[in-house]
């Protein structure tokens, strides 16, 4: 059990890296209580720049690893897809591709069976999948796991401890590994469609289950890191180590097992399809509406369908076949269903009768939100506006209304896991209040 091992010493420096981090958050309360003004109060900044400075860079990191990744992942699957054969070539050349790049061309040819030559300089891809997990762990450690109740721990869906929060999603990422690798070794796995509908259908049990414990956003990301670990998984535990067989079984003049070099085929073609849903999925944290709605995990279903029909649109096309056009309205069908899920699922609230003065208005939202979105927050762990929202003056309340309706009545998702405790009665006055044209004093 070598993953689950990584993964419980993994877990376990996460939890003391938050019990740190907490206690220091303490520290830094006292501190900042004792000489608010003096230059603890500038340490304090300049520790809270340092944070958001490292999430930054580790999300760029994050970002520009996956780009690579995902860029080798769709040209070597475009590649495989347009070898052609030809009676010119040697007998144990599969086909070739001609490509024409940057004022060169290029002359792709695939050895199935062992070349006579390898040479020492063979380039291997795996550090483009490494790099982009190992970031993208640190990334959810940073932004969820340090702080769950941020962003992970949502009360009214399961009141979680910060550390019973952070061990459900870790074990949870390294059980979808085991489960998915457990299920394309079993005979379900010989059959492309068994294992595509019955993997199908476990993901959206882990979806809806997410739903069911983690806040929204945190629900989505935990899907984006579980269906990227799986992907990394394939990388890591199937794809290079049977590689690394193959070419062993080469230079000893062996000729190696074909099923090694399938099995890999498998998970990478797996991987292929996967990319396009999680990388929805990484995006739809910027948007409250797509994890924010009560139908969230099945509009997770929906991209996901669409997602393959589309991936599967390139993967019929680059074979120089004629590409099957149904499966663009195909597509459509899906993400109209998730259009129609963002609407139905809203949670909304009541607008509340007779007209509301702006002063209400002002106080809801000094109370309830200007504690974080103020040019100065005080709201412990937020150091400066989040996203640059500020709302803690008349005109910046009035010229913000559409996106204060937006995020605290219509998809709920402010304030943040309602730490500051919004009552119903209150949002309901923010939606009558925008409902009369959002009146300024
Ligand atoms: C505990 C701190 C906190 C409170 C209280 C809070 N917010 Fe936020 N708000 C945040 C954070 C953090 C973000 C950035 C979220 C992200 O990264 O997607 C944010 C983002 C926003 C955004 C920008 C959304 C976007 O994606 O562009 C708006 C608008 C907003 N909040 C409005 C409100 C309103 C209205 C309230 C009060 C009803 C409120 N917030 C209360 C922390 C808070």
């Amino acid at each position: 059990m070598r993953v689950t091992d990584l993964m419980l010493r993994i877990m376990a420096s996460i939890v003391q890296y938050g019990a740190r981090l907490r206690s220091r958050t303490r520290l830094r309360e006292a501190h900042a209580r004792a000489s608010m003004w003096t230059k603890n109060r500038g340490r304090e900044a300049m520790w809270g720049m340092l944070v958001d400075w490292a999430e930054l860079l580790v999300r760029w990191t994050h970002v520009i690893a996956g780009i690579a990744w995902i860029g080798s992942s769709f040209y070597f699957i475009a590649l495989d897809a347009s070898i052609k054969p030809h009676p010119r070539l040697d007998t144990r050349v599969k086909g070739e591709a001609w490509q024409v790049h940057g004022g060169g061309f290029y002359q792709m040819q695939k050895f199935t069976v062992a070349p006579d030559y390898l040479p020492p300089d063979l380039t291997w891809f795996k550090w483009e999948a490494y790099s982009t997990w190992i970031f993208g762990f640190l990334l959810l450690c940073l932004m969820y796991y340090a702080n769950p109740n941020f962003y992970l721990i949502d009360k009214t869906v399961m009141d979680l401890s910060p550390l019973a929060a952070v061990a459900i999603g870790v074990v949870s990422l390294a059980a979808g590994w085991l489960i998915y690798d457990q299920l394309c070794k079993s005979p379900a796995g010989q059959s492309t469609f068994l294992l595509a509908m019955v993997g199908f259908v476990l993901l959206m049990a882990a979806a809806f289950g997410y739903t069911h414990v983690f806040s929204g956003r945190g629900a989505f990301v935990h899907i984006g890191a579980l269906v990227g670990s799986i992907m990394v998984g394939n990388v890591f535990f199937v794809i290079i180590p049977n590689q690394t067989i193959v070419v062993r079984d080469l230079i000893a003049g062996k000729v190696p097992d074909p099923r090694l070099g399938n099995e890999a085929k498998q998970r990478s073609v797996h991987n292929n399809y996967l990319t396009l849903p999680v990388v929805f999925v990484m995006l739809s944290n910027h948007y409250a509406f797509t994890y924010g709605t009560r139908y969230s995990w099945a509009i997770l279903a929906a991209v996901f369908i669409a997602s393959f029909l589309v991936r599967h649109w390139f993967n019929t096309k680059h074979t120089g076949e004629k590409a099957d056009w149904w499966l663009w309205p195909a597509a459509a069908i899906p993400i109209i269903g998730a259009f129609v899920l963002t609407l139905a699922g809203q949670p909304g609230a009541q607008a509340g009768a007779g007209t509301v003065k702006f002063a209400d208005v002002q106080h809801i939202v000094t109370t309830r939100c200007a504690v974080c979105h103020a040019a100065k927050p005080t709201f412990e762990g937020i150091e400066e506006a989040p996203k640059g929202v500020m709302l803690d003056s008349p005109d910046r309340i009035v010229t913000m209304a559409p996106q204060i309706y937006a995020q605290a009545v219509q998809a709920r998702a402010m304030p943040l896991n309602n730490l500051t405790e919004i009552t119903e009665d209150e949002r309901g006055k923010l939606a009558a209040w925008f409902a009369q044209g959002a009146p300024g004093p």
